[in-house]
């Protein structure tokens, strides 16, 4: 596995360009295929995904899952990073807006977003992806923060929109077993 850290590239810089994130995208993909492949649990692949991605890309500060938990509650799950917000409703946020519309929000200022929810005030722009399960109902949204502004593209988004479809058939085990 390709070395990577957390603060910055090997040039120092946070900010990639898009032929470099496309071809770690690429990489990362099939490392995430071969890993999550015969693991059927929600919770370990989520895990492993916020893993790897946030330790492969400078410029994601924080990387997680927030789950769906009621019609309109939001409630966090596997993630790195500074802490999170624990609990966020549909209405509110960059992560809320992207849980009601179903689609993937690209928010290049932070503070020009009308509700985004300020968890960790270093965070200066963000990519929030919903995640569907095998019958189209959103289960979850992967939120990707950045401190650097307009940090996520298309690129990004095409990518990771195609990760989180590896959670589809992936099923919420129990939390843990009480015999
Ligand atoms: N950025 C989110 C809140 C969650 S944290 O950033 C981890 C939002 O406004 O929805």
């Amino acid at each position: 596995m390709a070395e990577y850290t957390l603060v910055a590239d090997r040039t120092g810089e946070l900010r990639m360009e898009a032929a470099d994130k496309e071809e770690r995208y690429a990489g990362l993909m099939d490392q995430l295929q071969s890993a999550l492949a015969g693991e059927p649990d929600l919770t370990a692949a989520m895990a492993t995904m916020a893993c790897l991605l946030h330790n492969a890309f400078p410029y994601y500060f924080w990387t997680g899952f927030y789950r769906r938990v009621g019609p309109t509650r939001l409630l966090v799950g596997p993630y790195q990073g500074t802490m999170g917000c624990l609990s966020i409703d549909f209405a509110r946020g960059v992560c809320g807006a992207a849980a009601t519309r179903r689609e993937t929000m690209l928010v290049p200022d932070v503070h020009a977003f009308p509700g985004h929810i300020a968890c960790d005030s270093l965070s200066a722009s963000e990519i929030v992806v919903p995640v569907l399960d095998a019958r189209g109902e959103l289960i979850a949204v992967l939120d990707v923060d950045s401190t650097i502004p307009a940090a996520f593209d298309e690129t990004d988004q095409r990518w990771l929109e195609r990760m989180v479809a590896l959670l589809a058939e992936k099923e919420a085990l129990p939390v843990v077993w009480r015999g």
